[in-house]
């Protein structure tokens, strides 16, 4: 019963020209989204931005589900609907992060463990009677460079994340939610692409094991990685083909057939990037899962310039959203082109 109910929710998300919104920034996070714009972070701006998003008209079409804050999925529209219902109505499944954030790993300098597993069971709960139905854990991963040492991620670091990342996921299959399992190599940093790729590899190997010892079932889950890419500073960029490539190798080295989609989160990558490196890994095919997105950056930077905090920028700030998730939808059938971009929202 709890299997089937979880196998079907995944495959929901990852049906085949729709990916997730993540518009589950912290307090904090959001804060420095709104800072950008100029916008003062107050609830009811909150509330009202995101409003804004999950009325965008015929969202659904390229959304299957939203990832919500703890606040959001408490909060009611401006007349009186919850922000839950404006999804569900809209055929969009709600979402929320459950993590307490990346915190400071004590004894490895620089490296961080997400907490949140206390009374995790009776959040998952209450978040389910809200609506949830599924939810989201991140943990993260930096590269030093080799000339700094290579020390980092440490095994330690890779341990310990990817026991909460299960412990997380194990939970959230009781409470029949799908966890969007997130380990996120970070793209800060001068590396090369073979050190991403390495080390993507062995957090991708060592969260597999972890889940499979706390009994989490592949089917009924969902992966969020990043993709294998040179660090933002690294003199030696790559193609997006290549990128695809050296991706696509390491997901087959390391994710089970049994999951049915790997949804991806975009990083600090612009908004076209992540739509072109997502189109080339579906243009190459040839892997057993769906591959979508999962995007939070890529998909609200160009709704959030355009909005700016006014009401009267609605129309264009929906617009600009309707269009990255309509070019991310037709990256996940590998069918986007770069010709489309000009038809700006
Ligand atoms: P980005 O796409 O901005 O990386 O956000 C995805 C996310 O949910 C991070 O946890």
């Amino acid at each position: 019963m709890g299997l089937q109910e979880l196998r079907e929710t995944a495959e929901a998300l990852v049906a085949p020209g729709k990916g997730i919104l993540a518009a589950d920034e912290s307090g904090g996070t959001i804060k420095k989204r709104f800072d950008s714009i100029d916008v003062e972070s107050t609830e009811d701006n909150r509330r009202a931005y995101r409003e804004m998003l999950f009325r965008t008209e015929g969202a659904a079409d390229h959304v299957s589900g939203v990832i919500l804050f703890d606040e959001t999925i408490r909060q009611k529209a401006a007349d009186g609907t919850p922000l839950v219902e404006l999804l569900e109505k809209q055929g969009i499944i709600p979402g929320i992060k459950v993590d307490a954030g990346a915190k400071d790993l004590a004894g490895s300098k620089g490296e961080t463990v997400t907490e949140g597993l206390d009374g995790l069971r009776e959040r998952l709960a209450e978040y389910r009677e809200l609506g949830a139905r599924f939810a989201k854990w991140r943990a993260t991963y930096s590269i030093d460079s080799k000339s700094k040492g290579g020390r980092r991620p440490t095994d330690y670091c890779l341990d310990v994340n990817a026991h909460a990342l299960a412990r997380y996921a194990a939970l959230c299959q009781e409470e029949n939610l799908v966890p969007i399992v997130e380990p996120e190599v970070l793209m800060d940093g001068d590396h090369d692409i073979d050190r991403c790729s390495e080390v993507t590899e062995f957090v991708l190997k060592t969260v597999f094991q972890e889940l499979y010892y706390a009994r989490v079932k592949p089917e009924g889950l969902v992966l969020k990685p990043n993709m294998v890419v040179p660090g933002k500073k690294c003199a030696k960029q790559v193609s997006d083909a290549e990128m695809a490539e050296r991706t696509l190798h390491v997901l087959k080295a390391c994710v089970p057939v049994a999951v049915p989609g790997i949804a991806f989160l975009s990083g600090g990558q612009s908004d076209v990037e992540a739509t072109a490196r997502l189109d080339a890994m579906n243009k190459m095919g040839g892997v057993p899962w769906r591959l979508t997105f999962s995007y939070g950056r890529a998909l609200q930077a160009a709704p959030q310039k355009a909005w700016s905090g006014k009401a009267e920028n609605k129309a264009a700030a929906q617009a600009a959203f309707a269009h990255r998730a309509e070019m991310n939808g037709l990256a996940t059938l590998g069918k986007w082109a770069a010709d489309f971009e000009k038809k700006a929202a």
